[in-house]
């Protein structure tokens, strides 16, 4: 593996390896893309208003999430058809996180599946689960799920039936996960499961099960607020890296209301469009506990599999202790929103377009 010592380089690796519909299934997001570009024009449009004369000698990111140490606040978010950008999927993710310190959201539509992962690495880690069968049906995976020594359970709201990712129609490609979201399993397809989900679930889930519940897909105060209420454990901002609903706000906008709304009563995770050290300290800022990275962990992987994931967490690691220190941060429970302020965003907005250096060549 090349020896890479910025971010920059992990995806012009990514791009050699991968093949034309690999990478556009990984880059791309739905529609016009518009909610893709919007989630990192709007990352950009955060910059900050740093302290000086603070003692950052020793820059304190380990926090604690779902009772599990974290050495900094950012979580690997479930990636279907993982296995697609390096044969080990969802166990290499596994051996980085474990190795790093940090935590993976296991996607259901991904190899190897939610009970085969543990014989092959340990946890800790969450199972994200799509609901492709009847309420029997996902009551028998949650059961197996808690059997299995899962931290939590976690349902993608923003994803009730696929969306059109006309990067991927136009050249007529079917990702892998699509094929098994319609067919496996419960045999339902979306349509049998996904589609039906609602707050009954939640109280269903809530009352049947004693097994930490995310939300992933919350986009506004009032469904935050709905979820706390329903005894929902993590309320998770997102709008799926765009791949979903078009024309969403970027989730770093949605971000501060939520936290508003959740006011503290249990954590709040956001993704969407967040690519480097200095974009987690942002999101931090303005509310999130935690920060989940998708494209960074596709990327990585497509990259060089465990290794470029590993090496990927220590530059990003790096980078949030570099960016804390310049802002004179020295721990995470400083990080607040009269940190950071809203200005024109320079950047164009391309999923990218926090790695200038690629367009020029780099
Ligand atoms: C290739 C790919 C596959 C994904 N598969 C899933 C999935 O199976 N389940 C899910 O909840 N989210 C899935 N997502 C969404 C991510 O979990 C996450 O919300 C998103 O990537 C965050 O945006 P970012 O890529 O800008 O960080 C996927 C994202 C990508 C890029």
């Amino acid at each position: 593996m090349p020896d890479f010592l910025t971010i920059h380089e992990i995806i012009r690796q990514a791009k050699r390896n991968l093949d034309q519909g690999s990478w556009d299934y990984l880059v791309g997001g739905a529609d016009s893309e518009s909610a893709l570009r919007r989630n990192r024009a709007g990352v950009d449009s955060w910059v900050f208003k740093p302290r000086i004369l603070n003692d950052v000698s020793e820059v304190d990111t380990a926090s604690e999430f779902l009772g599990v140490p974290m050495r900094i606040p950012v979580i690997m978010p479930p990636i279907g058809s993982i296995q697609v950008f390096e044969e080990g999927g969802a166990a290499s993710v596994a051996k980085a996180v474990q190795e790093f310190g940090i935590m993976q959201i296991l996607s259901s539509v991904c190899s190897p599946a939610f009970d085969e992962l543990p014989n092959i690495v340990d946890g800790p880690r969450i199972y994200q689960l799509y609901l492709v069968g009847d309420e029997a049906w996902m009551d028998d995976i949650i059961e197996r799920t808690i059997a299995a020594g899962y931290k939590a359970f976690c349902l993608t709201a923003d994803t009730q039936t696929y969306s059109r990712r006309e990067r991927d129609i136009l050249k007529r490609y079917v990702p892998l996960s699509g094929r098994i979201a319609s067919g496996n399993d419960g045999g339902g397809g979306f349509q049998g499961g996904q589609s039906k989900m609602s707050w009954e679930t939640v109280a269903h889930i809530k009352e049947k099960f004693d097994i930490p519940l995310i939300i992933k897909g919350v986009g506004v105060a009032e469904d935050a607020a709905r979820c706390v209420e329903a005894g929902v454990d993590v309320v998770y901002v997102s709008n799926h890296g765009g791949r979903q609903l078009d024309h969403t706000r970027a989730c770093i906008d949605a971000l501060p209301e939520v936290a508003e709304a959740v006011d503290g009563r249990v954590p709040v995770v956001v993704d969407g469009g967040f690519m480097r050290g200095a974009d987690v300290v942002k999101g931090l800022c303005l509310g999130a506990d935690f920060i989940g990275m998708g494209r960074f962990e596709g990327l990585a992987m497509a990259a060089g599999g465990t290794e470029a994931l590993l090496t990927a967490l220590k530059i990003l690691e790096h980078e949030i202790k570099t960016t804390m220190a310049l802002a004179g941060i020295n721990s995470l429970d400083q990080l607040t929103p009269s940190l950071v302020t809203r200005e024109q965003p320079l950047a164009p907005p391309h999923v990218l377009g926090a790695f200038p250096f690629l367009a020029e060549g780099y």
